[in-house]
């Protein structure tokens, strides 16, 4: 056990998918895998291990915000031995062709501050995916025939931001999306030697407003748990 995590030593997986809502961890782990057993209930933040297609494999959230992640990141890479950790979550579209529905595989990931920000006084470190989980991850989702977007993403520390300057330099630069956890997810297992990848559904955006219904939300994040699945393990 850890500060935060319930599981008992052993009862997680080398490979993590990290929704954000405990919720969607317990809605893939009973849609996606077998053998399922819930290994974490700590404040609610469901995680769950299981298989698929003979792998193990757990689902555990994340909560929202880097601040949230990076807790539950640093116990199961610190603690539990994870090694291979994939967000699956939304984001916000910031460019033209960029599309509500849409995935997008986040390459790198810009941001103002993460909970690792400190360490790396005036530099400005590039957190980037894991190439080999981002190239599988590519041809998996596009197998799917969703369209799909590989490139730089921005991870916010406000969903609502006063500072609408910022978004627009993103935007300015060719930034894909907005979320608010990939940065130090990729900091986090660059630090440690894991390996990691941020798959996003675009859930809303931000030139045109357009916003995806609650109801379309479920297949979208089906996708992107299938899409992580083949990336980890095909
Ligand atoms: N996640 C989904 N949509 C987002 C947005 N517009 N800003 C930040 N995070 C998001």
């Amino acid at each position: 056990m850890t500060i935060h995590i319930g599981a008992e030593t052993g009862q997680i997986a080398e490979t993590v998918l990290l929704p954000g809502d405990p919720y969607r961890a317990k809605w893939a782990a009973e849609t996606f895998l077998t053998e399922v057993q819930q290994v974490n209930n700590v404040r609610g933040m469901l995680g769950f291990t299981g298989f698929w297609n003979g792998h193990r494999v757990t689902i555990q959230g994340s909560g929202m915000g880097m601040p949230s992640l990076s807790i539950y990141v640093n116990e199961l890479i610190k603690d539990y031995g994870a090694k291979t950790l994939i967000r699956i979550g939304s984001c916000g579209g910031m460019q033209e062709n960029v599309g509500v529905r849409d995935i997008i595989l986040a390459m790198t990931a810009s941001t103002l501050s993460t909970p690792s920000r400190g360490i790396f006084k005036e530099l400005n470190f590039a957190p980037s995916a894991d190439y080999g989980l981002l190239h599988k991850a590519f041809h998996a989702a596009q197998a799917k025939g969703t369209p799909t977007h590989v490139g730089g993403i921005y991870s916010s520390d406000v969903f609502y931001d006063e500072r609408p300057d910022l978004n627009e330099q993103m935007v300015r630069h060719g930034i894909l999306g907005v979320e608010m956890e990939a940065a130090e997810l990729y900091i986090l297992a660059a630090r440690h030697k894991c390996r990691a990848l941020a798959v996003l559904t675009v859930s809303d955006h931000l030139l045109t407003g357009e916003a995806l219904p609650s109801d379309q939300r479920e297949s979208s994040f089906g996708d992107m748990v299938e899409i992580a699945l083949e990336a980890a393990f095909a």
